[in-house]
């Protein structure tokens, strides 16, 4: 059986990312592809208690370095023991964030305080040579998506608002690194999210058909 695709979905909070991968995973699943949908981070047991140090608590409880060591910690184990094995057996995977969200939360966030190199060199070490076949950044005013976001995650059984509470400044930076990002390879493909859950989904829909089911 050949290799399944690897999709990844970006975005700052509150873009939507999550509904929007249900639904192209039932899509994709609709037209006889088998799909596995995962997240970062927490995709993996590991991940899960990584998560919950990486996501609640206080924001200043550690610094964009250490931040991006346990990012890194969560992506190896979950290429190697979920991603990876998924694609060899010819499974599509969707992952709600990769990579991308590192360079941007981490670099372009916290105002490039940490050596782009840093993560240059974690993602060769951790990653390899391997990258996403489809990237969707979903872009959204993080005014309206940090209010999206704290509705949702800052219930009592939540409470994942280590990075919503931020201030608005680092969610624009991260916007801006997205945006660039966006530009860098033509794997990317930036969304406006600010726009019906249907028709996003269709545009989610037409980008995934040009770019990888009619190769
Ligand atoms: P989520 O709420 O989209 O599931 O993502 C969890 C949080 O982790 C979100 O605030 C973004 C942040 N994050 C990073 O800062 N760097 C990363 O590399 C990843 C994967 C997520």
């Amino acid at each position: 059986m050949g290799k399944g695709c690897f999709i990844t979905l970006e975005g700052g909070e509150g873009s939507g990312k999550t509904t929007q991968i249900g639904l192209l995973a039932a899509y994709l699943q609709n037209k006889g592809i088998d799909v596995m949908t995962t997240k970062e981070p927490g995709g993996t047991e590991v991940g899960q208690e990584l998560r919950k140090i990486l996501c609640t608590g206080n924001k200043d409880k550690m610094d964009a370095v250490a931040e991006a060591l346990l990012y890194y910690a969560d992506r190896r184990i979950h290429l190697q023991s979920k991603v990876l094995p998924a694609l060899e057996r010819g499974t599509w995977v969707i992952s709600d964030r990769f990579a991308d969200s590192t360079v941007a939360y981490q670099y372009y966030g916290y105002d490039k305080r940490l050596p782009k190199e840093m993560l240059d060199q974690l993602y060769a070490i951790t990653v390899g040579h391997f990258r996403p076949d489809l990237t969707i950044i979903l872009d959204i005013d993080p005014a309206k998506g940090v209010a999206r976001s704290l509705k949702r995650n800052g219930s009592a059984a939540v409470q994942e608002t280590r990075f919503e509470s931020r201030e608005l400044a680092f969610h624009e930076n991260l916007r801006r690194g997205f945006r660039e990002i966006a530009q860098s390879s033509p794997h990317y493909v930036l969304l406006n999210a600010d726009q019906s859950v249907e028709s996003l989904h269709r545009e989610i829909v037409k980008m995934t058909e040009e770019r990888l089911m009619r190769k």
